[in-house]
């Protein structure tokens, strides 16, 4: 394993739930507060000192993505690069596509849509082996993944959307593996509902003893739906988080403003 982690955005998918919004633009190019939804996770990923990004896109707006970050950060000393996944198959698709960036490396995945209040970067920095997710009680569980701990809160059952209740601690879009989660992904058979399941992948390493889950308390959003976009944007402003970008994407986003403003004076 060599040290350095790299990051992966999950920036795919039809995002039908949020149409018409998405009907010509991508779920994670539309605004939170005041900027695209991408910034958040990147800020995430930044904020934990990863300096080589995938970011997953879809072939449509994929040219979106690459005008809005192509070069945003290269004079900051971070590698943003670009995949097109033509079909979305299911989250952990995302490590087998990006089997050539991950290599040798451990990996931290961010789904697109995911907005953390909480800094994750000493957990992140520190990450060894085996796989580490984070959990968050929420008050609609059956919309998530979620975790059910034992007696001495150790995670013992996941289950993908439970129609049943199972437990309350939702598993959020920010997922640490080791670089054998690119084998797991491509073992995996698709679930009923025919895509590889990003579950399977925490139970992979949950039945060897090897998954950590981290319950936090700071604020977390999925910005999939109408109700939940709103709710995220809210959020950003009443807490401030739009405040607490890392200097990196503050500066280049103020400097890609600037210099967009020279350009519609020539
Ligand atoms: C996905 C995962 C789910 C996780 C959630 C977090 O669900 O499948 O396990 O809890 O992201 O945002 P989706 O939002 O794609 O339905």
């Amino acid at each position: 394993m060599n040290s350095e982690i790299k990051g992966i955005i999950l920036a795919g998918g039809f995002a039908t739930r949020l149409y018409p919004s998405t009907l010509v633009t991508s779920k994670q190019l539309l605004p939170v507060y005041d900027r695209p939804m991408i910034f958040y996770p990147l800020n995430t990923l930044i904020k934990a000192g990863i300096k080589d990004i995938l970011i997953i896109v879809t072939p449509e707006h994929s040219g979106d993505f690459i005008n809005l970050l192509g070069s945003l950060l290269e004079n900051y000393g971070i590698t943003l690069s670009f995949k097109v996944q033509s079909r979305p198959g299911g989250l952990p698709e995302a490590f087998i596509l990006g089997e050539n960036h991950i290599d040798n490396h451990n990996v931290a995945l961010i789904l697109g849509d995911n907005i953390f209040e909480d800094d994750f970067g000493s957990i992140i920095k520190t990450f060894q082996s085996g796989g580490h997710v984070f959990a968050k009680k929420v008050s609609d569980p059956e919309r998530f993944g979620v975790v059910k701990f034992n007696q001495s809160s150790k995670a013992e059952l996941i289950v993908e959307k439970p129609t049943e209740f199972v437990s309350d601690y939702a598993i959020t879009g920010l997922y640490l593996y080791d670089h054998h989660v690119v084998q797991a992904a491509k073992d995996l058979q698709p679930s009923g509902r025919g895509e590889l399941e990003i579950v399977d992948l925490h139970n992979y390493y949950l039945r060897q003893n090897q998954l950590q889950v981290t319950v936090f308390e700071g604020a977390w959003m999925d910005a999939g739906t109408h109700d939940s976009l709103l709710e995220a944007s809210n959020l950003v402003k009443q807490r401030g988080i739009y405040q607490k970008f890392d200097p990196i994407i503050k500066e280049a986003t103020k400097e890609f403003c600037e210099f967009r403003k020279k350009c519609i004076k020539q």
